[in-house]
């Protein structure tokens, strides 16, 4: 995209952020309990930026996640995707969205033990309506960029937490989605697959996909030019330049990353 010449940008001018949230609230009731998991959230992450969000357990994370990855809507307040309140949405626009543009890697998985490794991958492709011919072509590659064809006619039962942490990978990347929302990628990985599953994130995000990723490890929150903090469903901490240009980070912030 050619900059616009400084007498073309108006004072301040920024892009709308693909992801937005404000004032966001979510609270859970269950066993007679209020459970307040976000509180007063505000957050924007603009196209193309790696983010990355700590906190100790409990904290919101997940659920931030869900959010933003239309799986759930908050209680109070507005969560705009590409400038648009997600209220908006039509039940169909919003699974639309959820199967082209969005992919996601969630903390325990969630592969199906009904289908076989190649058909989990595969599925994401099905609600986006690929053809045939077109979805086993991407299956084989997505399988083939975690190293997983081996075990494409396999259950995710039979397989180890680290190998279905890469089919999980595999099936979030295979619709190359605009977004990417990790919940502890790396949590089940050893360093090599861990290195792995995080060269493939930052590909993705070298050719323009958004990324924003859970994870405790400081090794792995350094390929993120900005790290959230959350403390009790709060936002309690920002480190790093909203620039993401730098895709290795210089991580000189993020020394007293807790968690
Ligand atoms: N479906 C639910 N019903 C009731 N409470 C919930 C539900 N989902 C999450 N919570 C509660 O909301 C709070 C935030 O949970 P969340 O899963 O977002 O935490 P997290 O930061 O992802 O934690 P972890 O690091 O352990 O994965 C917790 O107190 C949790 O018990
Ligand atoms: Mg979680």
């Amino acid at each position: 995209m050619p900059e616009p010449s400084p007498s073309e940008q108006p004072p301040r001018a920024r892009a709308t952020p693909i992801l937005a949230l404000r004032g966001v609230e979510k609270v859970f009731y269950a066993a007679e309990l209020e459970i307040h998991a976000l509180v007063d959230v505000h957050l924007e992450i603009a196209r193309g930026e790696f983010v990355s969000i700590a906190g100790p357990s409990g904290s919101g994370k997940t659920t931030l996640l869900s959010i933003l990855g239309l799986l759930d809507t908050p209680t109070r307040g507005v969560y705009e995707l590409a400038g648009r309140p997600v209220t908006q949405l039509s039940t169909r626009e919003r699974a639309r969205t959820r199967a082209r543009e969005i992919g996601f890697i969630f903390q325990s998985f969630n592969l199906i033990d009904e289908l076989d490794v190649f058909e989990n991958v595969e599925l994401p492709l099905v609600y986006a309506g690929v053809a045939a011919r077109e979805r086993r072509r991407r299956v084989q590659g997505a399988l083939d960029r975690v190293e997983m064809t081996h075990r494409a006619r396999h259950r995710p039962s039979q397989l180890s937490g680290g190998q279905q942490q890469r089919v999980a990978v595999a099936r979030a990347i295979v619709g190359e989605p605009t977004i990417i929302l990790a919940d502890e990628p790396t949590g089940n990985l050893d360093s090599v697959n861990g290195e792995l599953v995080m060269g493939l994130l930052r590909e993705l995000h070298r050719g323009g996909a958004t990324i924003c990723m859970v994870t405790h490890d400081p090794r792995y929150a350094r390929y993120a030019a900005r790290t959230i903090g959350l403390f009790d469903g709060r936002v309690v901490r920002e480190s790093g330049a909203r620039d993401s240009s730098n895709p290795d980070g210089d991580g000189a912030d993020r020394g007293e990353e807790a968690a």
